[in-house]
């Protein structure tokens, strides 16, 4: 029996409700054979104690299988604020800000996209990663489609777009490049937007996820500590459940809930401007309270969001007078409170309200 071997039944342990092993994912601290006996230490980023349980059963079941009974697993849950696992590869970033959604299609983009533009127009300092690697659609929807990259120099230097310094696979390679990435290499290009990239001082970076909820998102959080999570759905993926599992999913990365954007509910008129429900209202709140969160924006279904977002003009930027710029903006002011709260959480200040 070696290390090696060990390793590799290890390789077949997935981390709970995630595609990939314990050892992809680098949670595996230790492996060691001291006489008969096997000693495995895990770290993990979650704070939950049945995911501890689950993949305590699922290891030794796997050692058991490999004829393995005499084995000791330690799993360490650090009690940190945020997801960091003490490790931060751009540390001149103050604050990562991961969108997140059950679903595709929800909105996810548009909503960090005018994001990020509305704390530029905060006067922030911000940036904004495409974490989208298949399906890059930052780049178009900031106008950058044809931005071209400087990749001479030690980093790259990001493209500006109303302020917003931004980063995606999609300026890397031709639209056309099929992507048949497997998870190492998206993990290595993952590091690298964050090591060879020069975003600068930044007061915040957000970070738009592909749909799902899994892989891309834990790699993320290896690579730098996320201070806040926000989840878009849609009405529709209330009722189907999506919804929670975005919002399960920063639970178990311990990543701070932000709060949610229920997108693409209820119809602006454009003619009269008055607000048409289509689906009934009450649903994402009631999520809301149900996950200790709050509800960062409403934004209804609207013509002048999807062509803003396909001429490359944000509505934010474009019609600021719009009531869902509003809404936007008031989104971009409570993820600010919620940030600078949770660091006076963390520097052990009591927050005011
Ligand atoms: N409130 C809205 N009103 C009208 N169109 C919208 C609205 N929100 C988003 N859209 C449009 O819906 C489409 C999907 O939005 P978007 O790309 O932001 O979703 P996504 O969740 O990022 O998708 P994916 O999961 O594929 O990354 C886009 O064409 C976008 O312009
Ligand atoms: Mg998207």
């Amino acid at each position: 029996m070696t290390e090696n071997e060990i390793y590799a039944i290890l390789s077949g342990v997935k981390y709970p409700g995630f595609s990939r092993s314990v050892v992809e994912l680098g949670f595996v601290q230790r492996v060691a054979i001291e006489g008969d006996r096997i000693v495995v230490d895990l770290e993990i980023p979650a704070s939950s104690a049945e995911i501890a349980r689950a993949l305590r059963e699922d290891t030794a079941r796997a050692l058991t299988a490999a004829g393995h009974k005499n084995a000791v697993l330690n799993i360490a849950q650090p009690q940190a604020q945020t997801s960091s696992r003490g490790k931060n590869l751009a540390p001149h970033i103050k604050r990562f800000v991961m969108i997140s959604s059950g679903k595709g299609g929800v909105g996810k983009s548009t909503a960090a996209v005018n994001l990020a533009v509305a704390a530029a127009m905060r006067g922030k300092q911000v940036g904004l990663l495409d974490a989208d690697v298949y399906g890059p659609n930052v780049p178009r929807m900031l106008g950058l489609e044809n931005a071209r990259l400087d990749t001479r120099a030690d980093k790259v230097t990001p493209p500006l777009a109303y302020g917003v310094k931004a980063m995606s696979m999609g300026m890397i390679l031709e639209p056309s490049q099929a992507l048949i990435w497997r998870g190492p290499m998206i993990m290595k290009a993952i590091e690298q937007f964050f090591t060879d990239v020069a975003w600068g001082e930044l007061d915040a970076l957000f970070m738009d996820m592909p749909p799902g909820t899994g892989d891309a998102q834990l790699s993320l959080a290896q690579c730098v500590p996320v201070s806040a999570g926000i989840v878009v759905t849609t009405p529709q993926s209330v009722a189907l459940d999506d919804a929670k599992r975005g919002l399960d999913m920063f639970v178990k990365m311990r990543i701070p809930i932000a709060g949610i954007v229920e997108n693409m509910n209820g119809f602006i008129c454009p003619n009269c401007h008055t607000e048409h429900d289509i689906f009934g209202k009450g649903a994402c709140e009631a999520l809301a309270r149900e996950y200790g969160t709050e509800m960062l924006a409403q934004i209804p279904i609207e013509p002048a969001i999807r062509k803003g977002g396909d001429s490359g003009r944000p509505i934010i930027y474009d019609q600021p007078s719009s009531e869902t710029a509003k809404r936007y903006l008031i989104a971009a002011d409570r993820l600010w409170t919620f940030l600078e709260r949770s660091e006076g959480d963390n520097a052990g200040i009591q927050p005011v309200n």
